[in-house]
């Protein structure tokens, strides 16, 4: 039994190494604490506003709309991350790219593709994150057309 607990407790741990050093998985505002002692990265500030955008495009998807999405994706490329090595990654840059070329798609996209693009660009944030930063996927999972979770 008591061994039971402590493989929990390890990958428990082992989870939180990998999930850019935060617990974020009770969805939005609950953050249980800044991700460096200076204050939020650029990156994290970017891409809680792109989780904040994205639940704003799923209700004009499901709407039947074309999102308007005004924010600065490209900033991917050059925000200052919590831990620069990661976004400084071969890996990094390839998910980034992918991840604004299906940005374009989206935008450029009429009333029958709209599912599609936008799907395929949930699928793009999960990858990068499946790859580098595990953590924030049980809250980007909400962005699914058909997620029935609490939100
Ligand atoms: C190219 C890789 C990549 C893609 C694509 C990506 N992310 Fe991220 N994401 C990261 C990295 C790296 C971090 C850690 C940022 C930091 O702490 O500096 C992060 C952090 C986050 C966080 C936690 C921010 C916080 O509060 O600290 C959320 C939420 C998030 N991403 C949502 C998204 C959403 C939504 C998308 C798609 C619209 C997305 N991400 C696409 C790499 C990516």
């Amino acid at each position: 039994m008591i061994k039971t607990y402590l493989i929990a407790a390890l990958m428990i741990g082992f989870v939180l190494i990998l999930s850019c050093a935060q617990i974020d998985n009770k969805g939005s505002g609950s953050v249980l604490h800044p991700v460096n002692p200076n204050g939020d990265s650029e990156l994290a500030l970017l891409m809680r506003a792109m989780f904040d955008d994205g639940m704003t495009m799923k209700k004009e998807v499901l709407a039947g709309k074309i999102p308007t999405s005004l924010l600065e994706y490209e900033k991917i490329h050059t925000a200052n991350a919590t831990e620069p090595e990661k976004a400084a990654s071969p890996e990094y840059k390839a998910y980034s790219d992918q991840f604004l070329s299906i940005v374009k798609k989206l935008k450029t996209s009429d009333e029958h593709q709209v599912e599609h693009f936008y799907t395929q660009l949930v699928h793009s944030c999960m990858g990068c994150h499946q790859a580098m930063c595990p953590g924030p996927m049980v809250r980007i999972k909400k962005m699914y057309l058909d997620y029935e979770g609490d939100l």
